[in-house]
């Protein structure tokens, strides 16, 4: 893999996606999106990563998309490019994504966070949707994943004038799962990462599946939904093993299959 707007490593069991325009504060333009989805779609396929973090820096998880590259674009042409109509891809992937949110993480920033699965944070980290400020509104899944996460009033307040929360109250209203010192962000991701790739890989898999399902179905449908791929999951080695492991009192060796 031979990207410039991101960096890609791998280790034991995850591997992480570092965000790499230092000097636009990671503004998302065409290039970087491509290589994210491109890194994000292989990681997917690749047996040995069991769970994805992604991050940006200390001054920014990224500040939005680029407003450089749409400023003078008309309709016909946004439309014709439909930028953020690819972002769907992340939606797409089925294993655990963690976003590790320091500095600004704005406009596209912020719906980027929002479509990871998890987003931890750290003290300086900050999330708004700024859109308004620049005559136009959040496009990349603001008004849908915001409200969803924090509620129809705050992200009004959020989305209608710009302002910015810090992580301890985008923590209390559960957009993030927990704040730690700056120092200590990449540490609690990979400690996160290390313990959801130790769980069995296709329960994560069904289950991540099934959360985001609660979305798009009916109370009905989404319990159908889950029970389904509950009883899916009887077909597995792992579950004659994990259910074997308990009655007897031990570790389960999982095997992913
Ligand atoms: N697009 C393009 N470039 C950006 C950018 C963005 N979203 N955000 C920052 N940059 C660039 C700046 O233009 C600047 O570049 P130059 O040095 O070449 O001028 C560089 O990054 C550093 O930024 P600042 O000098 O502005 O840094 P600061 O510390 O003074 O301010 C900030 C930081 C408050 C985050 C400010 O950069 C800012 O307001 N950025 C824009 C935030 C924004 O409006 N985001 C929404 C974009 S639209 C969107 O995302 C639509 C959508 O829903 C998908």
């Amino acid at each position: 893999m031979n990207f410039s707007s991101i960096i890609v490593a791998k280790e034991t069991g995850y591997a992480l996606i570092q965000l790499n325009r230092p000097d636009a504060l990671n503004a998302i333009n065409h290039k970087l999106m491509k290589e994210l989805i491109e890194a994000l779609e292989d990681l997917d396929d690749d047996g040995d990563v069991r769970c994805i973090i992604l991050t940006g820096n200390e001054k920014a998880f990224a500040a939005g998309a680029d407003v450089k590259e749409m400023a003078a674009a008309m309709t016909v042409e946004m439309m014709q490019r439909d930028e953020f109509a690819r972002w769907n891809h992340i939606r797409r992937i089925k294993k655990p994504i963690i976003a590790a949110v320091d500095g600004f993480a704005l406009g596209g920033g912020c719906e980027l966070a929002m479509a990871c699965d998890i987003i931890i944070a750290s003290e300086s980290a900050k999330f708004g949707q700024p859109e308004i400020n620049l005559g136009v509104i959040p496009g990349a899944g603001g008004t849908q994943r915001l409200t969803r996460a924090i509620g129809k009033y705050k992200s009004m307040e959020m989305i209608l004038t710009g302002a910015m929360i810090t992580a301890k109250e985008a923590e209390r209203r559960g957009l993030v799962v927990r704040v730690v010192p700056s120092a200590d962000l990449l540490n609690e991701a990979k400690t996160l990462a290390a313990l959801i790739a130790s769980k069995p890989p296709l329960a994560v898999r069904l289950a991540k599946e099934a959360i985001l399902k609660s979305f798009e179905t009916t109370f009905e449908q989404g319990l159908e939904f889950e029970r389904k791929n509950f009883y899916m999951l009887f077909a597995s080695e792992d579950q004659k093993e994990g259910m074997k492991a308990f009655v007897e009192k031990r570790k389960p060796k999982w095997k992913g299959r």
